[in-house]
């Protein structure tokens, strides 16, 4: 098979500069998984409708099915029909799009389906969709090695030298690892052959424009940047609630539980942009040495600090908007006497000239009464409180909300006088909301983490140190509760806002969770 090609880079704006994003190939390992159906397809189809890909690209899904390109083809077009962020899919587009899918199929473990592999690249001509790959780990986590090393030995990745005419990316999905020790030897593996810089680990929170934007809001609007330290601002929330309870991932879940699924990755990860020091340039070595930092800020925990700093619970049947829920013991391939975590709420701090004393509150759960992801930075109060003695009940802290998802956008609350003749006080907001701002049009995190992994723009994904970082966290809290049980108190009813020994977490330095409230 050859093809007779015009090879045209697209330049499209990525973080911190344009970057041009050469003819390539994307080999998708693990091709009849849930994630190419659900993300990654829709995201390439959306990407190329909307011109963002090269002239000639090209997709090969790879995995242990026999099928025919065809047939992929079509299991792609009917899962896109579901699940296309604008629900329509244009005949045209997908004919042209769908041309350029191929697919290969071959066990992780047999060399001789590389080959196949190889030789089907080799068809198609131009030596950039031949040597441009971005090689996509759609695996479980236990083929990453497996398939790292076998593209390696069968020649279609090799090691970037300063200068190269093209280029091989491996792109890893989450987990990186089971804890410390298991990604240190995962990292290992994937970079036996390769320099670091071609590892592409995707958190894709990093994806999504409201996390991007987080940087962005920081460091250009000098009002809120000199307010970003200890003397102004007194405590720090970051919730990512879900709405769903674990469906039909009890299998995978009973092994990560909330702690490695979410907390590891995306809030640690939300926590070090909202905290880091301004980086020197927008570079994303700068900016994730940045990141680094913060996360090796983080206070260490002890077994004793668990006990008091964290908490772990899990969801027994309840109801959510009227719906009956199970409970977590209930789903499908989950132990019925299951110790694993479905909600997990810690109290951190950051130990820097920033943030020395500041309260940082990080809650995860499942079956919560609404997903909604949010950061809310409280601020202290007024050193004096003119209004104390007639408005004490009424005078609210000062809040800035970034809302991630739902309703994404920011608000600011402040206190303003009631009209009237007496001097009555109430909270008032100040909101910035995209859609209004900007209209609809938000991308999928996934089709920014795919354009930037092509353009090899680090900057959307986690460095080996950030993640080796963030498991040192997660190992400790979970050297704290070592083999002990769920008690009472770290039960929580489905459609509730979690355990109640998340209140007495914050209760204890005067504080309270402040719950994400439904988009109107
Ligand atoms: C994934 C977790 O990484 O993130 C899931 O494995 C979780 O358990 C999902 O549901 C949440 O992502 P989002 O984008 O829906 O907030």
């Amino acid at each position: 098979m050859s093809f007779q090609v015009t090879t045209e880079s697209v330049n499209v704006p990525l973080i911190g500069e344009r970057r041009r994003v050469d003819p390539c190939t994307i080999v998708i390992f693990g091709a009849s998984g849930d994630l190419t159906a659900r993300k990654l397809i829709p995201a390439l189809y959306h990407l190329f409708e909307s011109g963002q890909l090269p002239t000639p690209f090209r997709v090969v899904g790879f995995a242990r099915r026999e099928k025919s390109h065809d047939s992929w083809r079509e299991e792609l077009r009917a899962a896109l029909e579901q699940l296309s962020r604008t629900k329509s899919v244009d005949a045209a587009v997908w004919q042209r799009f769908a041309g350029n899918l191929f697919y290969c199929s071959g066990d992780f473990n047999d060399s001789a389906a590389y080959g196949r592999l190889k030789l089907l690249l080799e068809g198609f001509g131009d030596e950039s969709l031949k040597q441009n790959l971005l090689l996509y780990l759609a695996t479980g986590p236990s083929q990453f090695a497996v398939v790292a090393e076998n593209v390696f030995q069968v020649g279609l990745l090799h090691k970037w030298e300063d200068g190269a005419d093209h280029w091989q990316r491996l792109v890893v999905e989450k987990p990186f690892g089971r804890d410390l020790q298991s990604a240190r030897l995962l990292n290992n593996d994937l970079t036996r052959h390769i320099r670091e810089r071609q590892v592409l680990r995707i958190d894709h929170y990093l994806g999504k424009e409201t996390v991007q934007n987080i940087l962005m809001f920081r460091f250009s609007n000098a009002i809120f940047e000199r307010l970003w330290q200890r003397e102004t601002i007194d405590n720090v929330q970051i919730t990512v609630s879900e709405k769903l309870g674990v469906g039909s991932r009890g299998g995978y879940y009973e092994e990560a539980g909330a702690l490695r699924d979410m907390l590891q990755n995306h809030l640690l990860q939300v926590l070090s942009l909202v905290a880091m020091e301004p980086p020197v340039s927008l570079e994303a070595e700068a900016i994730r040495n940045e990141k680094v930092k913060l996360l090796q800020s983080i206070r260490p925990l002890r077994p004793e600090d668990v006990a008091r700093q964290v908490v772990r619970g899990q969801y027994f049947a309840g109801a959510i908007g009227g719906e009956p829920r199970i409970g977590y013991r209930q789903e499908i391939k989950v132990r019925p006497d299951s110790n694993v975590e479905t909600y997990v709420a810690v109290n951190l701090f950051v130990d820097n000239w920033r943030w020395s004393g500041v309260p940082f509150y990080l809650r995860t759960g499942k079956s919560l009464p609404l997903s909604a992801s949010e950061v809310r930075i409280e601020f202290r109060p007024t050193p004096h409180v003119l209004f104390a003695a007639r408005e004490e009940a009424s005078m609210m802290p000062n809040v800035l909300t970034l809302r991630v998802q739902p309703n994404e956008g920011i608000s600011l609350a402040f206190n303003g006088k009631v009209p009237g003749t007496n001097s009555a006080l109430r909270q008032v907001q100040m909101q910035f909301n995209y859609t209004s701002e900007f209209g609809a049009y938000t991308p999928e995190a996934y089709e920014r983490l795919l354009l930037e992994a092509m353009a090899g723009n680090a900057t959307l994904f986690i460095r080996r140190d950030e993640v080796e970082s963030a498991w040192k966290i997660a190992d400790a809290i979970r050297e704290g509760w070592g083999a002990k049980p769920l008690t009472n108190r770290e039960f929580y009813s489905a459609g509730s806002w979690g355990p109640v020994a998340a209140e007495d977490l914050l209760a204890r330095s005067g504080h309270a969770w402040h719950d994400p409230q439904p988009s109107v």
